[in-house]
């Protein structure tokens, strides 16, 4: 069993921090089912410091057997007092009383994720690479990992920038399956001369992109569609008029590892923005056929992948006779190969 998804909590709100898998990670995955309702701490009848709330809340999601109880319990406090980290308020306000109001939004988060509900959708948002986006449920919460697919593709696009013409500079990216909008919005803002097309099957992940563009303000240079890749091939085509760059994270766990998903993933994120169907290549198949029509020569393919995928991604293309030369894998942080890249044939 080589299942290597898990909850996106793994990671400090800024940077990428860090994504070992570790066993004990895993037995999280599996021991804390059947333990009973977790209960809440009682809303504390005096005063209540944030350094008092924060060891209460946070033995009582180790009781509740809550994935990371520490850090869950930082990530709220520290939105309840209107920072990102704790590390970035000062002690004083740690150790004064928290008013009324607070003491009441703090319980209330807390209850939340005592219930499981991952932490970004308590607080709403969420860091991926240096952009703060909105997070709703059920929209996939953005991985680590996601960021190096960014940093490859932007590092293969200031890479022909430096070399091409200035037509090939101007460059317009697809990306299939964009969820809250994080890897768009972040090649966007990270290179000024790119225009991407992002669509998604999900309405909420369509309203969430654009909330976050138009937060971003990086909403004109970017066009959402509400879309099916599986279903709407035709009208996909349509939209991909000059694109020269596909770029993907989509659903690609083997149908039959999505039983072992933490709680907090199976709960409350939408299953087919995970489930990549028995093999986990269902979206990345008709991507791969779909690409060969809206690529230019040379144009690009990048996906984030299962780590069984590569080598089946490969023969796929060489057994098919595809259009795409299958050009390299990249790991992750972690060294899983995750990332492929194609290219459309000359
Ligand atoms: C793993 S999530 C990635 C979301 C975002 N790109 C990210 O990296 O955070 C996969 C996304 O693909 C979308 N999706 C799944 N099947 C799709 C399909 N057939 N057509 C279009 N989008 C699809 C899901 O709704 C989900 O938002």
């Amino acid at each position: 069993m080589s299942v290597m998804w898990r909850s996106a909590l793994r990671t400090c709100r800024r940077g990428t921090g860090s994504l070992k898998n570790t066993r004990a990670e895993w037995r999280g995955v599996r021991g804390c089912h059947g333990t009973g309702t977790p209960i809440a701490p009682a809303f504390p009848a005096g005063s209540v410091s944030a350094l008092e709330a924060m060891e209460l809340w946070t033995r009582c999601f180790e009781e509740g057997d809550v994935a990371e109880p520490d850090h869950s319990t930082r990530y709220i406090t520290a939105h309840v007092l209107g920072a990102k980290t704790i590390e970035s308020i000062q002690q004083e306000r740690l150790t004064e009383h928290l008013s009324c109001e607070k003491a009441k939004q703090l319980w209330e988060l807390c209850s939340r994720r005592l219930s499981r509900v991952p932490v970004q959708y308590v607080i709403e948002e969420w860091d991926f690479r240096d952009l703060t986006l909105k997070m709703r449920a059920p929209v996939f919460i953005p991985r680590p990992e996601t960021e190096e697919l960014v940093e490859l593709v932007l590092a293969d696009l200031q890479a022909r920038r430096g070399s091409g013409t200035a037509a090939e500079a101007q460059h317009r990216c697809l990306e299939v399956g964009c969820g809250s909008g994080a890897i768009s919005l972040s090649l966007l803002e990270s290179f000024p001369q790119l225009r991407a097309v992002a669509v998604d099957r999900s309405e909420e992940a369509v309203a969430l992109t654009r909330e976050n563009a138009r937060r971003l303000g990086l909403q004109d240079r970017l066009d959402v569609h509400h879309l099916d890749v599986m279903e709407d091939a035709e009208t996909l085509l349509c939209l991909s008029r000059s694109i020269s760059v596909v770029v993907s994270n989509p659903p690609y766990l083997f149908s039959e590892d999505m039983a072992l998903l933490e709680p907090e993933i199976l709960r409350f994120e939408d299953h087919s923005a995970l489930d990549g169907g028995a093999d986990g290549l269902r979206v990345i198949r008709q991507i791969l056929t779909l690409a060969p029509r809206i690529l230019p020569i040379h144009g690009r393919v990048y996906l984030e992948v299962d780590p069984r995928h590569p080598q089946l991604i490969h023969q796929w293309v060489k057994e098919r006779g595809s259009e795409l030369r299958y050009v390299e894998t990249r790991r992750d942080i972690s060294g899983s190969p995750r990332f492929c890249i194609l290219q459309r044939k000359s």
